[in-house]
């Protein structure tokens, strides 16, 4: 088992760097086959998703666009429960369909924020694929259309997350242990 130190924590690796290829492989697989025909625009929600996004989007042969937008709402290792304002929209979604790029859903806050903000601004459809999932922390209803892997309710570092700003490189996710 595959042990970490970040600041004053241990992390066991909970989900491999091949695991993560192959999972990502068979997302992209589907949502080509899913939206072929659409209008798609990507939108990947900084920091945490950036990682997931881009080994996603390489893997997507339908003729679209990727932007992001900024949000963030945690601190440590618990969430804060406020909703930070969203920057960065530069992309006219009217009438596409768009592709929520997430690193983790876990209350589901942000989500509900840009759900609500993708439908203020029009979008025809919304799909929302997501890396990690934590289906006992998530509050809302919206659909997860597109799930890496369910995980525990646990804190998790590595592929695209962090903790206290590190971690985000490490090719695999990795599990709060002490
Ligand atoms: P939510 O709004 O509670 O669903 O949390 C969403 C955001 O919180 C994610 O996009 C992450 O950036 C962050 N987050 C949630 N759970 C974790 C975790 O276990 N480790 C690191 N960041 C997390």
């Amino acid at each position: 088992m595959k042990e970490i130190n970040i600041l004053d924590k241990t992390f066991r690796e909970l989900i491999t760097e091949q695991e993560i290829n192959s999972r990502i492989d068979e997302i992209a697989k589907q949502i080509n086959s899913d939206l072929a025909g659409h209008d798609v625009v990507f939108l990947g929600i900084l920091n945490g998703a950036f990682l997931f996004a881009a080994d996603l989007y390489r893997r997507i042969k339908l003729e679209s666009r990727i932007s992001f937008i900024k949000l963030a709402s945690y601190e440590g290792t618990s969430s804060s429960g406020s909703i930070r304002e969203l920057i960065g929209w530069n992309e006219d979604i009217r009438n596409k369909t768009v592709v929520v790029v997430e690193d983790i859903v876990d209350t589901g806050n942000t989500l509900e924020r840009v759900f609500g903000e993708l439908v203020i601004r029009k979008a025809s459809g919304i799909k929302i694929a997501t890396m990690l999932y934590k289906p006992d922390a998530y509050k809302k209803d919206i659909f997860l259309d597109y799930v890496g892997f369910r995980i525990p309710n646990d804190f998790v570092v590595g592929y695209g997350l962090d903790y206290d700003g590190f971690g985000r490189n490490l090719p695999s996710v990795y599990a709060l242990i002490k």
